[in-house]
């Protein structure tokens, strides 16, 4: 229906909205494009020592995720879930956030969106993936080898958990998209080369 293309098009104008640099003007940092990795995620804000700045991006990015999947709920027919607006606005919000009307297109990894999103679909999922990412965080001190392995494992964490065909690929699509979105990541990791959390 129309309803439907116009809530796939509020999520994907939401996903553009770039907290990074949303939360740099806010506290008077430079554009996190022009520094570090130049990528506009919490990882890069936080490369400034600004903590604030960084929880900022960190929770506008994953918020935006999760009020996507909220819009969806709340938006759906009274006679049951609809997957598929769900998972249209999921891949919609998502895209927003790696192209970004707001910047030209060229947007972020998408990792605290999609942490958002699992979260938005149900609170063990999120949970999870997100004990992933601090786990592999804590003992390698990189952020995007949590996040590659976060977006292995989400797949199957979302299998397990919601038994959805729709949901699980869904969910695979985007683990695919931040992988592609974090080949120069892959290329320091080769390398040994990557700047870990706090550098
Ligand atoms: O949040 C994105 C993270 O996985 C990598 O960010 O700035 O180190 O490329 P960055």
């Amino acid at each position: 229906s129309i309803l439907t293309v116009l809530l796939i098009l509020a999520a994907y104008i939401l996903g553009s909205i770039p907290f990074a640099v949303v939360a740099s003007w806010v506290f008077k940092l430079p554009d996190p494009r022009s520094y570090g990795s130049g990528n506009p995620g919490a990882t890069n804000v936080l490369r400034t020592g600004k903590k604030g700045a960084a929880i900022l991006t960190l929770l506008g990015d994953a918020g935006k995720g999760w009020l996507a999947i909220v819009l969806a709920r709340h938006f759906t027919a009274p006679d049951g879930e609809s997957t598929i607006l769900i998972a249209g606005m999921m891949l919609a919000v998502f895209i927003g956030h790696l192209y970004p009307i707001f910047l030209k297109f060229h947007g972020g990894k998408g990792v605290a969106t999609a942490a958002g999103v699992l979260l938005g679909l149900t609170p063990w999922l999120g949970a999870l993936t997100m004990l992933t990412w601090i786990i592999v965080a804590f003992l390698s001190r990189i952020s995007s080898l949590a996040a590659l392995s976060s977006a292995l494992l989400a797949p199957f964490y979302t299998h397990w958990l919601l038994q959805d065909n729709i949901l699980t690929s869904t969910v695979l699509i985007i683990s695919v998209l931040m992988m592609t979105r974090h080949r120069s990541n892959i290329t320091n990791l080769l390398a040994g080369k990557e700047t870990r959390i706090g550098k």
